[in-house]
């Protein structure tokens, strides 16, 4: 049974781009959507079976376990999950873990007892035998953003590691001479990787010390406290590359709270692109996860998985892009 990569790997385009022409959603220009509804034909590629009515669905649910409804960055993963599902035919119950195992194994029991059809994870708190018993109950499961690869089941994450590495690059290029990291919870394979692109690019550094990472735990509160810890170790720090843009955002405001101006003293980049980074003051730059596509595909992804009951089990890391805004336009001052 073909994939969605054999697929892209034929048409010679990215599995975002097939996703794209199966959902049809975003641009893509007619020439490549030709070289994809080709490369389907011959691979008899069949997206999409609920047209054909196949047994395989019990209920035409699927389920979606976040771990923090209260963080911007999941409604949007949301949403590419449930636009896809909508188009199939599927509808999407959404289960928020606050980032905590007992309540999610609750979730998975709840939404076995429903018949659904697949669930995606977009946490972190699967064990082994989690793994073991969906795979038993023959659930259909594909982890999303929060997951390091595992050949019991599909992933879908972005290029946090490079990500990391293009944002501290990107300090250094418009000036900065000594850059910090607050970092997110290291149990978790993105805050992880971030932080280990931050210190690939820092450590060639005079300036680089251990002490120039701080925990911000992924929240706005915490970036605020990480900064005031920050300008204790290192007064003299004129730029902040945060985990993700909830810190960025915390970060900012602990700035202001003490009359330093950014990006004129200290310039900041977040990591995320959700959307109010365009109307913090200054703007903030950040790098963008693909958010709804990672969503879209993951759907895309299980629901594949749900009609064919093909057992792949393969990861799909998406690009991320660079947004500069008005808190990283530093004068480059020599
Ligand atoms: O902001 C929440 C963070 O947790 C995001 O960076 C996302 O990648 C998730 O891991």
């Amino acid at each position: 049974m073909a994939t969605i990569r054999d697929v892209a790997k034929l048409a010679g385009v990215s599995v975002a781009t097939v996703s794209r022409v199966l959902n049809k959603n975003g641009y893509v220009n007619s020439e490549t959507e030709q070289k994809v509804r080709k490369a389907m034909q011959q691979l008899q590629y069949e997206p999409n079976a609920v047209a054909r009515g196949l047994a395989g669905k019990r209920t035409g649910t699927i389920g979606l376990i976040l771990p923090d409804i209260s963080n911007p960055f999941f409604p949007e993963l949301a949403r590419g999950v449930e636009d896809v599902a909508q188009r199939s035919g599927f509808t999407v119950i959404l289960c928020n873990s606050d980032d905590q195992g007992p309540k999610e194994k609750l979730y998975i029991e709840v939404l076995k007892k429903k018949y659904i059809d697949g669930i995606i994870f977009a946490s972190n708190t699967l064990v082994q035998e989690d793994i073991e018993q969906m795979k038993r109950d023959n659930l259909p499961l594909v982890v999303l953003d929060r997951a390091s690869s595992h050949e019991a089941y599909s992933v879908v994450r972005s290029k946090n590691f490079e990500g990391a590495k293009m944002a501290v690059k990107h300090l250094l290029e418009i000036g900065c001479s000594k850059v910090a990291h607050l970092y997110g919870p290291q149990e978790l394979i993105t805050a992880k990787d971030r932080l280990r692109g931050y210190e690939d690019v820092a450590k060639h550094f005079g300036w680089f010390s251990p002490s120039l990472m701080i925990p911000g735990y992924f929240r706005i509160d915490g970036g605020m406290a990480a900064v005031e810890e920050l300008l204790s170790r290192h007064p003299d720090v004129d730029g902040i590359f945060a985990g993700n843009d909830l810190m960025a955002l915390g970060a900012l405001k602990g700035l202001k709270r003490r009359g330093i101006k950014v990006p004129e003293q200290i310039a900041i980049c977040g990591f995320d692109g959700i959307s109010l980074t365009e109307i913090a003051e200054p703007e903030l730059t950040t790098v963008a996860q693909p958010i709804y596509e990672m969503g879209e595909l993951a759907a895309s992804i299980l629901i594949q998985k749900i009609e064919t009951a093909a057992a792949v089990s393969e990861l799909f890391e998406l690009d991320v892009k660079l947004i500069q805004r008005d808190s990283t336009q530093k004068k480059v001052m020599r």
